[in-house]
């Protein structure tokens, strides 16, 4: 097999050619007339096929060093990835997880927002550890702020209720943020922190945002809203992330012309995607692999390997929908074995069963290639373990992921038993070292999603990972 170094082999050749298979190795696999091909993978995403939190900065530290850029595209601080480095945890919202390898460029993208106070003290928490973030760390001049507003907008409407329910934000102001991005009126990009006439901005946005968000705040709330302070503040911020903001959109453009690699990274989970996920409950962007062009400003045609990212069991953090959830023992066992803590906000997850309905939509909606099943050492000590693989929705059996949350909210889960393995996997390194009953539970969800498991998690170290293509 020989490495074809073209990116878009059905643009240069009248042979139609039919992929294989894409590997962690960066590498497409194609038929044509000639035999297999090999291609060189241009874009990588990680997409998170949950609720979020799947472990998906591990994966991506894995791969990190297989590429020229990591980006990250969408969310902001409502993020908290954890990257493993040996006995060292790193816990990370804004900054790409490939930031611990000195070679390897991090960006964000336009699609992210971005709370610079957040920002800069994650850049001076690596710096004190030793890491040097800001050699090879970009930001976008096109990313919008988060800005003390949308801290006070966020906890006035997170005290809402939406049919019973609030949403249980981060409170990280991510809603309100996008909100003025989409609104256009009173938003603030990285750019506005150097523009001249950035006082006036402010100055009518606090304003604005003053009369705006007096029926809903808190007067004291509203105290915080200092236009002067609020300035000095955005000034701060400007000479202190001025040497890295950029236009990161034709940087990945040209990167990508001179045949650089990229691995996208997806923040939260394809369940919480704002279109496709179980909305109202859900993020502000789009979580799931639809939104990896839009945020990143990379195009699809250059996107040629989705990996999806999955626990093998299900949490969730805030309110919503969730059928498989535990409220009972078994919930509570799977929290504390698996450390089911939110790493932003430090609320205890909910846990329940693995749902295979959903999976199967969010693999579908995000086009993934192969799973990447997580936490497989968290179900060593069950007798017997459950996998969702039907909803009954008043009185009918449905295998279509709704559309309403408050469908959903009704829908009982339809459970296959398997049982359980008993044994402690997470010193497994090869497949076959894998108890019968686990590779029994590997291979039926994979049936049940209808995608091959490319990558088997069993514990946070880089070790603990088993790479089966
Ligand atoms: P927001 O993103 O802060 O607006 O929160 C909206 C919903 O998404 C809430 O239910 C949050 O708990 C959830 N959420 C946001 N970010 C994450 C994440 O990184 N992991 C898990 N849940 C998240």
């Amino acid at each position: 097999m020989t490495l074809d170094q073209t990116r878009d082999p059905l643009l240069d050749s009248k042979v139609l050619r039919f992929r294989v298979g894409a590997d962690c190795t960066n590498v497409v696999r194609y038929s044509d007339l000639n035999g297999f091909r090999e291609i060189s993978v241009a874009a990588t995403c990680v997409i998170g096929l949950q609720w979020g939190d799947e472990a998906k900065g591990k994966l991506v530290d894995l791969l990190a060093p297989r590429h020229d850029i990591v980006v990250r595209y969408q969310g902001g601080a409502n993020a908290g990835h954890t990257v493993v480095s040996g006995k060292e945890v790193y816990k990370l919202h804004h900054i790409p997880s490939g930031i611990l390898s000195s070679s390897i460029m991090n960006v964000i993208a336009p699609g992210v927002v971005i709370e610079p106070n957040m920002l800069i003290k994650e850049i001076e928490g690596l710096e004190a550890r030793g890491v040097q973030p800001r050699k090879n760390l970009m930001i976008s001049e096109r990313a919008h702020v988060v800005m003390p507003w949308h801290f006070v907008e966020d906890r006035a409407t997170n005290r809402a209720v939406i049919a019973g329910e609030s949403i249980g934000t981060t409170n990280r102001g991510i809603g309100p943020c996008y909100r003025d991005k989409v609104g256009r009126t009173h938003a603030v990009r990285i750019t506005d922190l150097y523009s001249d006439d950035l006082r006036t901005k402010i100055k009518e946005i606090v304003d604005a945002k003053r009369i705006l968000l007096s029926p809903l705040a808190e007067p004291a709330e509203l105290e915080t809203l200092d236009a002067d302070k609020i300035y000095d503040q955005c000034i701060a911020w400007s000479k202190s992330l001025g040497s890295l903001a950029a236009d990161t959109t034709n940087y990945l453009l040209d990167e990508l012309d001179a045949g650089k690699k990229l691995l996208m990274e997806g923040a939260q989970g394809s369940l919480l995607d704002i279109d496709h996920g179980t909305f109202p409950f859900v993020t502000s962007s789009n979580a799931s692999g639809v939104g990896v062009s839009g945020g990143s400003g990379v195009p699809a045609r250059w996107i040629d390997n989705v990996i999806g990212v999955a626990k093998a069991y299900s949490t969730r953090v805030g309110g919503g929908p969730f059928p498989t959830e535990l409220n009972d023992a078994t919930g509570q066992k799977i929290r504390d074995i698996g450390r089911e803590y939110g790493t932003t906000t430090g609320r205890p997850r909910r846990c329940g069963w693995f749902d295979a309905v959903a999976v199967r939509y969010t693999a579908r909606l995000s086009g993934i290639h192969y799973l990447s099943l997580m936490m497989m050492d968290v179900l060593s000590h069950f007798d017997e373990l459950y996998v969702c693989v039907a909803y009954e929705l008043h009185g009918e059996r449905i295998t279509r992921f709704p559309c309403r949350a408050e469908d959903l909210k009704h829908c009982k889960p339809v459970y296959e038993k398997l049982p359980g393995w008993n044994q402690d996997v997470s010193g497994v390194r090869k497949l076959e070292d894998f108890p019968l009953n686990a590779r029994k539970y590997i291979d039926r969800i994979s049936e049940l999603i209808s995608v091959p498991v490319g990558v088997l998690s069993v514990g946070p170290d880089r070790e603990q990972t088993i790479f089966l293509i």
